[in-house]
């Protein structure tokens, strides 16, 4: 376990000598800062663009003296104590101080050795506190309903009871990159300055970001721009995994908390209210494979995880203006970037020019699953949304050049990127496609491939699978 070190002052030192190094140091930190401030003025920073040159200048960390408050940092564990001692030895060696954020580690149940762990790092850092929720009956098979009560019980907790109005919420499964506190302290700025007011059809309407995420869902190392450390998108896909609320938010949701899959209930549209949270192109969380294996989703991800590694970038977010997220302006480059961007398809993925960005549509869900396949991109979805999405948009670098896969009308009329809806339905559709992945497409069934039609019915039944059919759930032929 590290421990924070202590600066110890010479005792044999001269008072005069100390005067005249301190006067040193003073005119050499004089001097650093003011160079700092012509970086800050001469960065330019955009937000969705790549291969400019001035712009693969990565930031410079810059030391944060303030003491003031920013946020607490809910660690959410249950079993898992060295994925813990793991998650808070990382969070605690980069807490910039202990007026700044406060770490809560919540466990759920009362495993000893997950407790000793927590109770340790209690004792060792100023500002960390331990609480615990009492584990429920429930069975080990099906954890999700487990974590969404812990969750509800956790945020209710530092929010109504502990009156914290910033929280950032991990996992003891994550690592974290090098400047993920520099992002949150950003991303708090970015929160609160988003309340974007609306005039649709004389009606006002106010769009607020709903969170601050660390995780980039296609995060992968081999289809993003490694060098942009400072890229920041929209996303209408709510990404998890190292995220940040602000109460307002935890006041509306609090009382319509699901039972279990909370996740997917923060992505449904009623939920949503068409609001949308920020990423970063490079992840400052990833999982932690070793430690704490496959995680909730049954290993499912397991590829797409693997790929994703927490950033080592250390930029420093404090030099990069919130408007590059801010709605309106965002909106309004990531339009001129999709009607910059040249048409390609996928015959000729491996004809482009670096120089370039480049655009392809998509129609509907088979030309969705076609292209995420090609690029690598997660195919899943949500709500009607891919992961990632914004406005029906998701971008990936591939072959060293940005890509935006864009709904067929944002292609022919970039200027319409806002008007994208997310249809629902696509979410049986989707879920029919793996549906005949697993079973038409490798010829376990070799009629016509049905869900709904007799004769597959009455195949399911003749193998004693007819629960796994309707295990898949509700589907929509396409
Ligand atoms: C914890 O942080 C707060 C400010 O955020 C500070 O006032 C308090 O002194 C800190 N607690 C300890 C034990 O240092
Ligand atoms: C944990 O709680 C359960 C249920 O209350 C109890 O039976 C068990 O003894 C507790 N274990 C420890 C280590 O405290
Ligand atoms: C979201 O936006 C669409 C299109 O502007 C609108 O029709 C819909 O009513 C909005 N939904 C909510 C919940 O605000
Ligand atoms: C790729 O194909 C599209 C459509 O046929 C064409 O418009 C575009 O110019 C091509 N791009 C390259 C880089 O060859």
């Amino acid at each position: 376990m590290k421990r924070v070190l202590r600066r110890s002052a010479s005792k044999h030192a001269s008072t005069l000598f100390k005067v005249i190094v301190i006067l040193v140091l003073c005119s050499f930190i004089i001097y650093l800062r003011s160079e700092d401030h012509e970086l800050q003025k001469n960065t330019v920073i955009h937000g969705p663009r790549s291969n400019s040159k001035e712009e693969e200048e990565v930031l410079k960390p810059n030391a944060d003296n303030d003491q003031t408050f920013i946020a607490a940092v809910l660690v959410f564990c249950a079993t898992r104590p060295d994925a813990l001692r793991n998650h808070l030895s990382q969070l605690l060696a980069q807490r910039p101080s202990h007026f700044q954020y406060h770490v809560i580690i919540s466990q759920d149940g009362n495993k000893t050795s997950v407790a000793q762990v927590a109770s340790r790092f209690v004792k060792d850092f100023k500002n960390v506190t331990h609480i615990q929720h009492e584990k429920t009956e429930i069975k080990k098979r099906n954890n999700y309903p487990a974590i969404s009560a812990h969750y509800k019980w956790a945020l209710d907790k530092v929010f109504k009871e502990f009156r914290y109005d910033h929280v950032i919420v991990t996992e003891d499964d994550l690592d974290i990159g090098n400047d993920f506190f520099s992002y949150f302290h950003w991303g708090k700025q970015v929160l609160n300055t988003d309340d974007t007011i609306w005039q649709i059809d004389d009606v006002q309407c106010i769009i607020v970001f709903r969170c601050v995420s660390a995780w980039n869902d296609n995060g992968g190392s081999n289809i993003i721009d490694t060098k942009r450390g400072d890229l920041v998108w929209r996303t209408d896909f709510f990404p998890g995994l190292g995220w940040m609320l602000s109460r307002e938010l935890w006041d509306e949701l609090s009382p319509g908390f699901p039972a279990a899959y909370w996740d997917d209930w923060m992505r449904k549209p009623e939920v949503r209210k068409n609001r949308s949270c920020i990423h970063p192109e490079i992840s400052r969380t990833s999982h932690n494979m070793k430690l704490a294996g496959k995680g909730s989703s049954g290993g499912m991800f397991k590829d797409y995880l693997s790929k994703i590694s927490a950033s080592n970038a250390n930029v420093d977010f404090s030099l990069l203006p919130t408007t590059v997220v801010l709605k309106l302006s965002y909106d309004k480059r990531l339009i001129e970037e999709i009607e910059d961007a040249k048409p390609i398809d996928l015959q000729n993925t491996t004809n482009m020019e670096k120089t370039y960005n480049y655009k392809i549509p998509y129609k509907n869900i088979r030309d969705w699953h076609q292209l995420a396949a090609h690029f690598k991109l997660m195919t899943d979805i949500r709500g009607g949304m891919q992961r990632t999405a914004y406005y029906g948009v998701v971008t990936v670098m591939y072959n060293m050049c940005r890509i935006f896969v864009v709904p067929e009308s944002t292609y022919q009329d970039p200027s319409q990127l806002t008007n994208y809806v997310y249809d629902p339905d696509w979410d049986k559709q989707n879920r029919f496609i793996e549906f005949e992945t697993y079973y038409c497409k490798t010829k376990k069934y070799l009629g016509k491939c049905d869900p709904h039609s007799p004769e597959m019915i009455a195949f399911f039944k003749k193998k004693g699978w007819k629960k796994r059919l309707d295990d898949w759930g509700e589907m929509i032929v396409v």
